[in-house]
């Protein structure tokens, strides 16, 4: 007898376990995508303006594009080809992203913009870097801006602070419209177009 509630009970259990389960997975699709702790790295002045990060030679590397434009009015000349645009990624929201494939609010990108240079010590065809021209952040920060969940800042090479523009603005809409997720660029950028392939 004794064995026979054992056995219903642990049937019980089981039955209670998988309905129970079957209710979070309903739950996370009402939900949407998977939600995610914000990380909060960045640092903002009493005014408001976020500072520039001092760490971000240990960012990590996304993704790097030559002379890119986007309106196609300025066209590509192989002899002067513009800018390296380099793009970093804040080290503990990348590992929040490879975690979840999710950027969590906080999430900070830069793009950074390089002039180029030919004929540089060895160098005798292409072109290496130059210096450092600007700088510009891209923050997901949805308490700051409530519309668009996230805004850039803009800095020249010596400036320690930025503030942003209102949003939305020219900016947040290209990105909004034709960032592949949440706004960013992953189209561009292969180490997180593996990971979101993987979902
Ligand atoms: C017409 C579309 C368009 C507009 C407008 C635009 N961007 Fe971008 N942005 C891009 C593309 C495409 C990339 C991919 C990387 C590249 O440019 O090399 C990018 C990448 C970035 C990144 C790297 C992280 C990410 O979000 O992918 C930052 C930061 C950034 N842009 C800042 C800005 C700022 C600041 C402005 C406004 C001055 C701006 N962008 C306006 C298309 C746009």
């Amino acid at each position: 007898m004794a064995q026979r509630f054992l056995a219903v009970g642990a049937l019980l259990t089981i039955l209670v376990a998988t309905h129970y389960s079957l209710l979070r997975a309903q739950d996370r699709q009402l939900a949407g995508p998977v939600s995610v702790e914000g990380v909060s790295v960045a640092v903002f002045d009493d005014s408001g303006a976020l500072v520039r990060p001092d760490n971000m030679e240990k960012w990590v590397f996304l993704g790097a594009s030559l002379g890119m434009g986007y309106n196609g009015a300025v066209p590509f000349d192989p002899d002067t080809p513009g800018n390296f645009q380099t793009v970093l990624m804040e080290p503990t929201a990348f590992d929040v992203f490879q975690e979840t494939g999710v950027f969590p609010d906080g999430s900070m990108f830069a793009l950074l913009f390089h002039g180029t240079r030919t004929n540089v010590s060895i160098n005798q065809s292409g072109f290496v870097m130059d210096d450092l021209l600007a700088l510009e952040i891209h923050l997901k920060d949805k308490a700051r801006f409530p519309d668009t969940g996230f805004n850039f800042f803009f800095y020249g090479p010596e400036d320690t602070v930025a503030d942003a523009p209102d949003t939305p603005n020219g900016c947040t809409s290209c990105h909004t419209e034709h960032g592949e997720t949440q706004a960013v660029f992953t189209q561009f950028y292969p180490t997180l177009k593996e990971r979101l392939a993987k979902d």
